[in-house]
C-alpha cells in the first residue's frame, strides 16, 4: 500500500529505462521511483528529450518555455509514461541528433557536451527555484557528472538557501567519468569566475561537472558500501578523493537492486521456459536454447559461462580472453554479448571463429537476448577492474546464474564466495577473485568447474542464490533516511 507522498523528489539523470539506456544508471533511475514510491515519495526524472526517447513518451503537456537555453529555444514537458512522470527538456539544438546520448555516429564525444549537460542541470537547478509552479520538489536528486551543476546553479542562483530551497544529493554511479571541460566554456556555462577554485568548480585546471556537484550537494552518495571506502582512496579515487574526504560527512554507499518484476525467471517472457527454484530442472531448457542460439555444442554437461557487458577496460573482458585456452580445455563453453571498444569487439569475434562451437559472440546491444542469456547460462562472469555496483551480478543470482566477480565494489557486497568454510556452511551464492588478473581468474574458473562436477553443492549454491533479496526495498528505506534526514 503506498503512503500518500509527503516528499518530492526530482531525479535529475541523462538517461532512464524504459525511455533510453546505456547503462545500469538508466536501470537504477528507472526503478527508484516505483521502489520509493509506497514509502510516500513523489520522484519525478529530469531528463533530455532525445529522438529516442520521443518513440517512448505518452501523453505530454508543456509546464515551461525557454527563450533561450544555451543557444535556442526549449520547452519542458511533463509527460507520463511506462509508469514514470518525466520532465522532458525539448531542446533540439541540444539534443535532437541520432544515436547515443553522448556521442555521435563516429564514436567521438558530442563538442557541446558542456552545453548540453549544463542545461540539464540549468533546468534541473530552475526546478528547485521554483520553475513548475504546481510542484517543488523538496529535493533535487543528481547522478551522475551530467547532472553535477544543478546544485552549483542552484547555490549561484543568487537566493539565498532560505528553507524552501531543496536539498541537493548527487549519486556517484562512476567516478572515470567527471565531466572535464577547458576553462574557457566559464562564461558560456554562466559560471562566475569566483567560482573557478580549488575549493570551488576548478578540477587541475579545468571545470569538473561531477566536482562540482561533490563540493555543493547537501549530500554525496555512491551505489555500494565497498565502492564507498574505495573511491576516498588514491587507487580507485580517480583523483577525487581528497575532495571526498574534505566533505564533513562520508560519502553514504547504498546498493542498487533490480526491478523483480523485470527480471523474474518464472515469468519471464523472453525465456524459453521459466523456471524457479522448485522447478530449476527447467534451466536446462534454456541452456540448450542458448548453446543453439550462439551455435554452441549442444551438450548439457558443459560449464556455459556467459557475460553481458560494455566492452571497456573497466570491465576486464580482456582477462577472460587470456584465460580461454585454460577454461575451454577442461570442457567450458562462453556466450558473450556487448559492445564498445573496438579492440575488444574484435576479441570477442576472433574467439568465437577461433573456438567454433564453444565461443558464441554476438556484437551489439540487446536486452531480449540479455534475459536468454541469464536464464539459459550456468555462470555469468564479470571480472571488472572496478565496479561501483553492478547489475548484472544480480540478475544472476536472481537466475540462479552463479557470478563469478571481481572482487571490488558492489560485486564484494553481494556475491559470497564459495571457498572452502562458506561451502561448508552453505553460505556461498558465487565466485569471487583478488587480485585482479588473468592468472587467479584462471584459478577461480577452475575452482568453478570442479563445483560445477559436484551437483548437489551448484545446486545448493543456485537455490541460496536465488533466494537472495536483490531487489530495491531496503536500499530504498536508505534512500528515505538520507532524504529526511536532510529536511
Ligand atoms: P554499467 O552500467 O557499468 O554498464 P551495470 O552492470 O550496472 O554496468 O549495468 C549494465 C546494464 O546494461 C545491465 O542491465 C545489463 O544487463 C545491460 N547490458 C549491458 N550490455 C548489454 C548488451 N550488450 N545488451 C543488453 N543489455 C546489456
Ligand atoms: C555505473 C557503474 C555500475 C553501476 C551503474 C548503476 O554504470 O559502472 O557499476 O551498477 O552505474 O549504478
Amino acid at each position: 500500500m503506498s503512503e500518500t507522498p509527503h516528499l518530492n523528489v526530482l531525479a535529475v539523470a541523462p538517461e532512464c529505462f524504459p525511455l533510453i539506456k546505456t547503462g545500469g544508471l538508466a536501470d537504477v533511475v528507472g526503478a527508484l521511483p516505483g521502489a520509493l514510491a509506497p514509502a510516500g515519495c513523489d520522484m519525478r526524472v529530469l531528463m533530455p528529450l532525445y529522438p529516442a526517447v520521443t518513440e517512448n513518451v505518452g501523453k505530454c503537456k508543456a509546464v515551461h518555455a525557454y527563450d533561450d537555453l544555451f543557444g535556442g529555444q526549449a520547452l519542458i514537458i511533463a509527460s507520463e509514461t511506462a509508469g514514470l512522470n518525466a520532465y522532458l527538456i525539448e531542446a533540439p539544438h541540444l539534443f535532437d541528433r541520432p544515436g547515443n546520448p553522448y556521442v555521435g555516429a563516429d564514436g567521438k564525444e558530442w563538442p557541446d557536451n558542456h552545453l548540453r549537460f549544463a542545461a540539464l542541470s540549468r533546468v534541473a537547478a530552475d526546478f528547485g527555484l521554483g520553475l513548475a509552479g504546481d510542484w517543488r520538489p523538496d529535493i533535487v536528486h543528481a547522478h551522475d557528472w551530467q547532472a553535477g551543476l544543478a546544485a552549483a546553479y542552484m547555490r549561484m542562483s543568487g537566493e539565498t538557501r532560505s528553507r524552501k530551497t531543496p536539498k541537493t544529493v548527487i549519486t556517484i554511479h562512476n567516478l572515470a567519468f567527471q565531466g572535464l571541460y577547458p576553462a574557457r566554456h566559464l562564461a558560456a556555462l554562466g559560471l562566475p569566475a569566483d567560482t573557478f577554485t580549488s575549493d570551488g568548480i576548478e578540477y587541475f585546471g579545468q571545470i569538473g561537472f561531477l566536482k562540482a556537484g561533490l563540493i555543493y550537494s547537501d549530500a554525496v552518495t555512491t551505489v555500494s558500501p565497498t565502492y564507498a571506502n574505495e573511491i576516498r582512496t588514491p587507487a580507485l579515487g580517480m583523483g577525487l578523493d581528497g575532495v571526498l574526504n574534505a566533505r564533513p560527512e562520508p560519502v553514504t554507499g547504498i546498493l542498487n537492486g533490480i526491478d523483480l518484476d523485470v527480471w523474474n525467471p518464472a515469468e519471464d517472457e523472453a525465456i524459453e521456459e521459466p523456471y524457479s527454484t522448485r522447478r530449476l530442472k527447467k534451466k536446462a531448457k534454456n541452456k540448450l536454447a542458448l548453446q543453439q542460439h550462439f551455435g554452441l555444442d549442444e551438450d548439457p554437461d558443459a560449464l556455459l559461462a556467459c557475460l553481458i557487458s560494455r566492452l571497456t577496460d573497466q570491465k576486464g573482458i580482456d582477462l577472460v580472453f587470456e584465460c580461454l585456452p585454460g577454461f575451454i580445455g577442461k570442457g567450458g563453453q562462453l556466450a558473450l554479448l556487448g559492445s564498445g571498444d573496438r579492440a575488444l569487439e574484435k576479441l570477442a569475434t576472433d574467439a568465437a571463429a577461433g573456438y567454433a562451437g564453444k565461443v558464441g559472440t554476438f556484437i551489439g546491444y540487446d536486452e531480449t537476448l540479455s534475459h536468454r542469456m541469464q536464464a539459459g547460462a550456468d555462470m555469468i562472469l564479470i571480472p571488472s577492474r572496478f565496479e561501483p555496483c553492478g547489475l548484472t551480478q544480480l540478475i544472476g543470482l536472481r537466475y540462479g546464474t552463479l557470478p563469478l566477480v571481481a572482487r571490488t565494489g558492489g560485486l564484494a557486497d553481494t556475491v559470497i564466495d564459495a571457498n572452502a568454510a562458506a561451502v561448508q556452511a552453505r553460505a556461498a551464492t558465487g565466485f569471487q577473485f583478488a587480485p585482479i588478473d588473468a592468472e587467479t581468474l584462471g584459478f577461480t574458473l577452475e575452482r568453478a568447474l570442479d563445483l560445477y562436477r559436484q551437483p548437489e553443492i551448484w545446486k545448493g549454491m543456485q537455490k541460496r542464490a536465488m533466494a537472495q533479496d536483490v531487489g530495491w526495498e531496503a536500499s530504498a528505506r536508505q534512500y528515505m533516511a538520507l532524504y529526511e534526514g536532510l529536511l
